[in-house]
């Protein structure tokens, strides 16, 4: 083991295989979870890599076939879903094996949620009181979950994203049984990210991170979580994006990853608020625009979390407490050619009234630590300007 990254067993709360080269375990943790025709989905870039015939093979070696799916768009959307739901009926598939980024590893839950569910819309489930008791439970297929990404952690979570495309609004679809029955992270499958999308994802883990942080919520142990993924984000997403082989600070942010998504169970806010309709409006990266962001929310929240992240930046080794911790996520953007603002990202001013609105539609808001107000929320946009 050259790397040095070793292999651990976690269940915090998924069953989590961490180590490089686990993928190899594929198919026995598929069978393990009762799995004998499962249908791998990934989106349509990762369909063509050599990561993905390996684990077409790893299925097929097991004698698992290899049913693969990847007509997945970023930020995927629910013809997405209907297409998949197609293939996974036609080819009586018993379980999906969720293989990507956010965007693949989504999609693949939402088929295994929707494919036997008889007279219910997907966004009957939107994560919203108990509306999740609106499924027929026992007709939800088991998913594992395969991240190639290192910054959504749906991996370990019970929820997908999926976008509207009448309304371009991004929807949360929750149901507990989306809880992958195993998630296989293995460093090594990082590896080949194109450098934005390395920086972008690893911005995401850090906003999770950084908003569970934030949130006024009672949750102490994701504050214990969110607080070493912070840490884990600031020493390796500028290391893996010098070094993309770096197996072991690759390591280190699948962890930041998986951390950020346990972690913000305690809550997201203004950058996750305002970032999903950007998303959903102009396509453009989640991560990536959760970074460009992330000042001036934290300086729109600076009232209300100065202590805290004075506190944070101690842990953290930063020196000059809040105006350090600002300085240093500017200089991690600056690191990883972070857009400066949305302008910059294609974002619209004529847009700004719409985007307002939307972002206070955002489930996100409530946990943000100031109340946001159609006032406040638009003058943040137009900082973020
Ligand atoms: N479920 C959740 O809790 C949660 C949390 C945050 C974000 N999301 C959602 O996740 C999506 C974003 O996911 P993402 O940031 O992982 O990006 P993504 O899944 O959209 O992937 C981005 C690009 O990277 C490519 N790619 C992925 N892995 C690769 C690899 N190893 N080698 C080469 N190319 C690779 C993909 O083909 C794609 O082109 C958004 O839709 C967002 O809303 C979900
Ligand atoms: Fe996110």
């Amino acid at each position: 083991m050259s790397h040095g990254v070793p292999n651990r067993n976690w269940s915090y709360p998924t069953a989590i295989k961490f180590g490089v080269g686990r993928i190899e375990e594929l198919a026995d943790h598929a069978k393990a979870a009762g799995l004998s025709r499962p249908l791998l989905v990934t989106d349509k870039a990762l369909a063509t890599l050599p990561i993905t015939a390996q684990a077409l093979d790893v299925l097929e070696r097991g004698g698992l076939g290899r049913a693969l799916f990847s007509d997945v768009d970023p930020n995927p959307n629910e013809n997405n879903m209907a297409n998949g739901i197609a293939v996974y009926r036609e080819g009586h598939h018993d379980g999906v094996i969720c293989f990507g980024g956010g965007s693949a590893l989504d999609l693949g839950k939402m088929i295994a949620l929707m494919a036997h569910q008889e007279g219910l819309s997907v966004w009957d489930l939107e994560d919203i009181d108990d509306w999740w008791t609106r499924a027929d439970a026992a007709r939800i297929a088991p998913v594992i979950a395969v991240p190639t990404t290192a910054g959504t952690g749906s991996e370990v979570g019970r929820a997908g994203v999926l976008t509207n495309s009448a309304t371009h609004k991004k929807k949360i679809i929750f149901h507990p049984k989306l809880m992958p029955a195993v998630t296989i992270c293995d460093p090594a499958l990082t590896v080949g990210m194109p450098k934005f999308i390395t920086a972008g994802t690893g911005m995401d883990a850090l906003a999770h991170c950084l908003e569970a942080y934030c949130s006024p919520h009672y949750h102490p142990m994701s504050q214990g979580i969110a607080l070493e993924g912070m840490r884990l984000v600031f020493e390796n997403l500028p290391v893996v994006y010098r070094e993309p082989g770096n197996l072991m600070a690759r390591g280190h942010m699948m962890s930041a990853a998986a951390m950020g998504a346990v972690a913000f169970q305690k809550g997201l806010g203004a950058i996750h608020s305002l970032s999903h309709p950007v998303g959903a409006v102009y396509g453009t990266h989640h991560g990536t625009t959760n970074a460009v962001v992330m000042p001036m929310v934290l300086d729109f929240n600076r009232p209300a979390i100065e202590g805290v992240i004075d506190r944070a930046a101690a842990y953290l080794g930063i020196k000059g407490g809040f105006d350090g911790f600002r300085a240093r996520v500017m200089e991690l953007r600056a690191e990883l050619a972070i857009p400066a603002n949305l302008s910059a990202m294609g974002v619209k001013r004529e847009d700004l009234d719409m985007l307002t609105g939307m972002a206070l539609e955002d489930p996100s808001c409530g946990g943000n630590p100031v109340t946001m107000t159609r006032e406040n929320t638009r003058a943040l946009f137009d900082a973020c300007m």
